[in-house]
Order: C-alpha cells, then structure tokens, then sequence
C-alpha cells in the first residue's frame, strides 16, 4: 500500500474551519485523439487522480495556497475586478474567475487550499481539473456538468491560448463511476458506456514531459481545418472516407494524412462504444493498437518513449490493449488491463518499459470514477 497523496488526505480531513470541500478528477481517454476539436467522438474515463480544493467561505477574494507547490505562495484573486497571478498554475484560477465573471455568475470568496494527484504536464487533464476544482469552489450557484465544462474550455482557450476541445473539462464534470463517457462533440450529447467488470485502467507515464500550448496542438487544428476546406465540408465531421480517397492526390500529403486520422478514429470511438455496451471485450486490443498506430504514423503526436511503451505493456501478460492518450508529445499510455492482476501489471510494464528506455517512469492503477462534486 503507499501512502495516501495529499489530495486523498485533504479529502478525508479538511481543515477543521473549511465549509466547502470539491473534488475534480483528471481523465484518461480510451479512444478518440483530436476528434473532439472535429465535432466528432470521444470516449474517456474520469480517473481516481484528482484535484481537492477545501477552504472557508466568504469575503470578495479567492485566496488558495497549493500544498504541492508550497514555495508559489497564495494565489489571490479579486472577485470584483477579476485581477490575479497571470503566470504559475494561479493563472489557470485567475482565467477561470474571469470566465465566471464575464457570464455574470454569482461567485463566493474563498480561503483555502488545494491539492492535486494529476501529474502535471503528463496529458492527464491536470488544468482541466484544476479550472473545475476551482470553478466548483467559488461557483455560489448551481450550474450543470455540461455548462460547467465549457466555461472551463474557454478558460482554458483564452486564458492560456491553447485552443482545446470539451474532452478534458467535461470528463472531469460529466462522468460516472464505472463507466467512460462517449461524448459526441458536436451534439453535445453524452452517455455512460459501463466498462466490463473485469477490466480496469492503468495509466503510465512516459516521463517525456509535455507542454500544450508550446507543443504543435494548435497546429494540428489548423491542419485539420485546412482538410475540411479542401474536402469542401465545415467540418470533418461531415467528410467520408471515400471523399478523401477521391482528393487524396491533390491534397496536402501531411493534411491529407491528419484527415485520414479523424476520419478512422471517429469510427474507432463509435466501435469501441459498440464492443463495451455488447461487453464484448474481443476487439479492444485492435482498436486501442490501431488508434495509437494512426496517431504515430497519420498525425504524428506520439514519441520514441511512448511507441516503447506501449510495446512494453502489450508484451505484459494481463494487457488487453494499449496506447497513448491525450495530444501525445509526451505524456502517458492508457491500457486496458486485467483487473484482477492490475497492481502486478502496472509493476511489470514500469519494469520494462524503465529497461529499455532508461527512464523512471510513474503509473497508476484506476478504476473508472465519478465526475466532479462539491463533497
Ligand atoms: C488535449 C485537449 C483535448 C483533446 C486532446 C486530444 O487533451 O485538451 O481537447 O483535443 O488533447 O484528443
């Protein structure tokens, strides 16, 4: 057993004074990279790693101290004017009260601290749920999962200019434990797929860290706009495999193959919701195998140490499949593993995968959890 994270501890026992308690959880995503800034499909799962904010409150201030990065200080925003920290992780509390303030919601002060078990900078949505977590805690009006994660995307898009999809924030606020939520990102309609009892999540991380916003993220979006123009549709959404294989020649050889990416892996999404509702487990390892294959080669977000990841977790009996997760550049692998043996599976793909990359590499073990909450 380790010992529990500073966010688990400050779940159980918030300081004595703190009358508001939230929990929002980082995701891991099954299946469907970069579809969600398509208008196409997503399937991922909140994880057990989260952001806990506790404190008291009241006044015209969110004021936060993070116990995990003690030598920041205390982030203070104010309310009124919407002024705070425009750099360190305040920047993320400071886009998202001037988010909420712009919308004319009902806010409440707050003093108090926060602490995270998302890894940062791993592609498990450590902003996302930082924006909930703090969205959650100075909210002082009910508002719903879906409305709730996307003023934290446009926080995340205006305040720190990358130009991400509702994935992240809304499987911090919209899931159920059990189950990876299919997102359809264009009607924005949701449902709980259950995941098979046998199996849980493990993510690793490839300890190759990685930036958003200084990464080709908002590069890849273009090129994906740049195929919907020459495929003549308003979003790849609405484009056909057999259409592109009609332009292949005379579009872009890196844009046509970004296209061919969404195209599959939309269809990947849709199958892999299919496979988990009939709770049949036979084609998850392909599908997972393919979307990481697609993701290298078509739009080539992955890395050397992820490749080598995943190539460690599928030879580890007890994998059922294997891939990167998240924008890539870093970052970590989701697998599908069996439950039953997880812990010794998890220890098993660090073994090797610290082998042949020379690497110290994190992992952990979730089952599907809950979305965000006020406890
Ligand atoms: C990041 C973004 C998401 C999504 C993924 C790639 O996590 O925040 O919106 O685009 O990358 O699938």
């Amino acid at each position: 057993m380790t010992d529990p994270s500073p966010a688990q501890q400050l779940l159980a026992s918030p300081p004595p004074d703190s009358d508001v308690l939230v929990r929002a959880p980082g995701r891991a995503n099954l299946i469907g990279e970069y579809t969600d800034v398509n208008e196409g499909w997503v399937l991922p799962v909140a994880l057990e790693l989260a952001t806990v904010v506790a404190g008291r409150a009241g006044g015209g201030l969110l004021r936060l101290r993070s116990l995990d990065l003690p030598d920041e200080g205390t982030v203070e925003i104010d309310l009124a004017t919407g002024r705070g920290p425009s750099s360190g992780w305040g920047r993320y509390a400071t886009a998202v009260v001037e988010v909420l303030r712009d919308q004319g919601r009902a806010l409440r002060g707050i003093d108090g601290v926060l602490a995270s078990d998302v890894p940062l900078g791993a592609g498990l949505s450590s902003s996302a749920a930082l924006e909930v977590a703090v969205a959650l805690a100075v909210l002082d009006e009910p508002v719903d999962p879906l409305a709730l994660a996307q003023l934290c995307q446009r926080a995340e898009n205006e305040g720190v200019g990358v130009q991400s999809g509702l994935m992240d924030q809304l499987a911090s606020t919209g899931s159920q434990a059990g189950a990876a939520l299919l997102l359809d990102c264009r009607e924005l309609t949701t449902e709980h797929v259950p995941l098979p009892p046998g199996l849980g999540v493990l993510v690793v991380d490839s300890a190759v860290s990685r930036d958003l916003s200084s990464s080709a993220y908002n590069e890849r979006r273009q090129q994906c706009e740049q195929a919907a123009a020459d495929l003549g549709v308003g979003s790849l959404r609405d484009a056909t495999l057999d259409a592109l294989e009609d332009r292949w020649s005379s579009m872009d050889e890196v844009v046509r193959r970004r296209a061919r990416h969404v195209l599959t892996e939309n269809a990947r999404v849709l199958d892999m919701a299919r496979a988990l509702r009939s709770g049949d487990a036979a084609p998850l390892g392909a599908l997972l195998a393919a979307s990481h294959e697609s993701l290298a080669r078509d739009f080539e977000v992955s890395t050397p140490e992820l490749d080598q990841l995943v190539e460690a977790a599928l030879a580890t009996p007890g994998v059922v499949g294997s891939r990167m997760t998240g924008a890539g550049f870093g970052g970590c692998t989701v697998s599908l593993v069996e439950v039953d043996r997880a812990q010794e599976v998890r220890e098993e793909v660090l073994r090797r995968y610290a082998q042949a990359s020379g690497r110290a590499p994190r992992g952990w073990v979730s089952t599907a959890a809950d979305g965000a909450s006020v406890v």
